[in-house]
């Protein structure tokens, strides 16, 4: 557990054969996000990163949340009385763990969608690099309902990963849809029943696991900059962050996954990875 090195309470730390499971929770709140949880995610997340044994992670809620958003009682409404520049350090920890450190994190990350997830959940679920949900899980842009508009960057989280009628719809109406609906829209990769969806997210993680880590930072975050890249940029920018990630790769990767499949025939690419 993380007494003392600053989560534990609000957040939860498992790892279980390489795979960091990194739980929100609050069941009681529903796995609302409160500075509670800004903290312990921060701290869960710088941890994680010096983490050997921890090469993929995970993040789920307890109970039947995934996470109902923010709190509204102590993320927004008890930081009015503030300092303001302590409410925006909040806002900006809280920006970053669940997009932008998520988004450009070290380690592939998973969103384990086990529930309820509604308005600034959505941007821990896009911020993650893949996301499995259980079939019965409840999604919702709720922002309208109670009358403010998606922010933080709820908006264009899902400007970037839905299609702008279902963005609209979803936005305009706060209608809820569920998993099957989330994974039709492709706004996650799969739905699965509840009860599989440990095994099903356990087995992508351990698919991950197996690739060359450095290289699969480079590539995500490849393709977060050159979508938003004109043509010409993305290919001077793919060709030497190809070159520097080579370069840069201390177990050079591609020159075993090279000769294991020319010189030694010991696998084919097209149908599984070299043994790292
Ligand atoms: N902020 C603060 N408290 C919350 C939140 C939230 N986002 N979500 C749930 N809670 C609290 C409830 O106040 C309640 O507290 P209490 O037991 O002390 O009274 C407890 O969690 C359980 O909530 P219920 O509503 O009783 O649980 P139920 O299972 O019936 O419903 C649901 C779950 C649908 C998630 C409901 O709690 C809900 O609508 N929550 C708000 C969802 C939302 O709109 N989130 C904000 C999105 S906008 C944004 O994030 C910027």
């Amino acid at each position: 557990d993380g007494a003392g090195k600053g989560w534990g309470e609000n957040v939860t730390l498992a790892i279980e054969d390489g795979v960091a499971w990194v739980t929100l929770n609050r069941p009681d709140k529903r796995n609302a996000i409160n500075p509670g949880i800004v903290y312990e995610m921060t701290a869960v997340m710088d941890a994680l990163e010096g983490m050997d044994e921890a090469e993929v992670i995970v993040i789920t809620g307890a109970g039947n949340a995934f996470s109902a958003g923010q709190d509204l009682k102590e993320y927004f409404r008890e930081t009015e009385a503030w300092p303001p520049h302590e409410r925006d350090k909040l806002f900006a920890m809280n920006a970053a763990w669940q997009w932008r450190r998520t988004m450009f994190y070290r380690k592939p990350t998973i969103a384990a969608v086990n529930g309820w997830c509604f308005g600034g959940a959505f941007q821990v679920l896009i911020g993650c690099d893949l996301a499995i949900a259980a079939e019965d899980a409840t999604f919702g842009l709720s922002e309208i309902n109670w009358g403010i508009i998606p922010a933080g960057i709820v908006t264009k989280s899902v400007s970037m990963v839905m299609s702008q009628r279902d963005a609209m719809y979803y936005i305009m109406t706060g209608e809820t849809f569920d998993g099957r609906q989330a994974a039709e829209m492709k706004l996650v990769n799969k739905a699965v029943p509840a009860d599989q969806l440990h095994a099903e997210v356990t087995k992508l993680a351990q698919t991950l696991k197996a690739k060359n880590q450095h290289v699969l930072r480079g590539a995500k975050t490849a393709y977060h900059h050159v979508r938003q890249m004109g043509w010409d940029q993305a290919l001077e920018y793919l060709m030497a962050k190809a070159d520097s990630t080579t370069f840069r790769d201390r177990t050079q990767g591609a020159a075993k996954g090279m000769s294991q499949f020319i010189d030694e025939k010991r696998y084919r690419p097209g149908l599984g990875a070299y043994d790292r």
